[in-house]
């Protein structure tokens, strides 16, 4: 891998070349690596939030306002974890309009307000829809400050249990994406706290969600291997939890 010019010239040349190669070939690393990799993740979310909004729109058709306050409230995680995939204005505006709409269902589920939250719905639907059209463009954010673990746990749950049954009805690519989520979720987990402990389990998570979101296999039962994988991750920081 050796930049074509370091071949020929002087001693000092060829260094010269070799430290100018390496940083082409970091920086190109870098940007080729990187770039897509957070597109990936947009897409992820994005088709996360797509599928929540479906949940939701389930337990507004049971009436069950608890779940549907419960599921704004992922919602709402989601959404701010997208926002923060691009600081573009397109995506800001966007996904800034999904998180006010995710506020008023969030409201109207509260008091109970079956025609508020069917009005806040299609709010929602439709700001969510357009959210996920959009392709980022710009440069990622920090994250966005983790919210209490209890309700991120929640989310990830459900996240995982949909990544199930993608898998099990043999939605390859649907279950990817979930791991992708969920390998973005766990950046939150591993920010939620700071001990040394913690820190390995979080991203010992991490690594197994990468590992299924990022498999080159589209054998669903070989998917399904990879997101065993990523339960036990989920189980092992459960245990030390418990024990600590
Ligand atoms: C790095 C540690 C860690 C990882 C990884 C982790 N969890 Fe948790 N989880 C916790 C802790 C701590 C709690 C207890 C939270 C509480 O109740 O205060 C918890 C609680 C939960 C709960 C119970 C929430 C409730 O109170 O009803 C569920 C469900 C859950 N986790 C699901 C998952 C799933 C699914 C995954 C993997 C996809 C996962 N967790 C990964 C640390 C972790």
């Amino acid at each position: 891998m050796l930049h074509p010019a370091a071949r020929v010239g002087s001693n000092t040349a060829m260094r010269y070349c070799m430290v100018l190669g390496l940083l082409i070939i970091s920086d190109g690393a870098s940007m080729s690596a990187a770039e897509p990799a957070a597109k990936v993740t947009a897409t992820a979310l994005q088709a996360v939030l797509v599928k929540n909004v479906g949940h939701a729109r389930e337990w507004l058709q049971q009436s069950d306002f608890k779940s549907l306050a419960q599921s704004a409230g992922g919602l709402q995680l989601l959404a701010e974890l997208t926002k923060s995939q691009s600081d573009d204005a397109a995506w800001q505006a966007a996904l800034g309009n999904v998180i006010s709409t995710v506020g008023e269902i969030q409201a109207a589920a509260r008091s109970e307000d079956l025609a508020a939250s069917k009005v806040a719905l299609a709010g929602l639907e439709k700001a969510v829809s357009a959210a996920a059209a959009l392709e980022p463009t710009g440069q990622p954010q920090v994250l966005p400050r983790p919210p209490a673990i209890r309700s991120l746990m929640l989310t990830m749950d459900a996240i995982q249990g949909d990544a199930k049954v993608a898998l099990l009805t043999g939605n390859v690519e649907a279950g990817k994406k979930q791991a992708g989520a969920l390998a973005e979720l766990a950046r939150l987990v591993s920010n939620s706290r700071n001990t040394p402990q913690w820190t390995a389990l979080a991203g010992d998570f991490a690594k197994a969600a990468i590992d299924a979101a990022t498999a080159t296999e589209t054998d669903p039962k070989a998917v399904r291997q990879l997101f065993r994988g990523v339960a036990q991750r989920c189980e092992a920081c459960h245990e030390n939890s418990r024990t600590r």
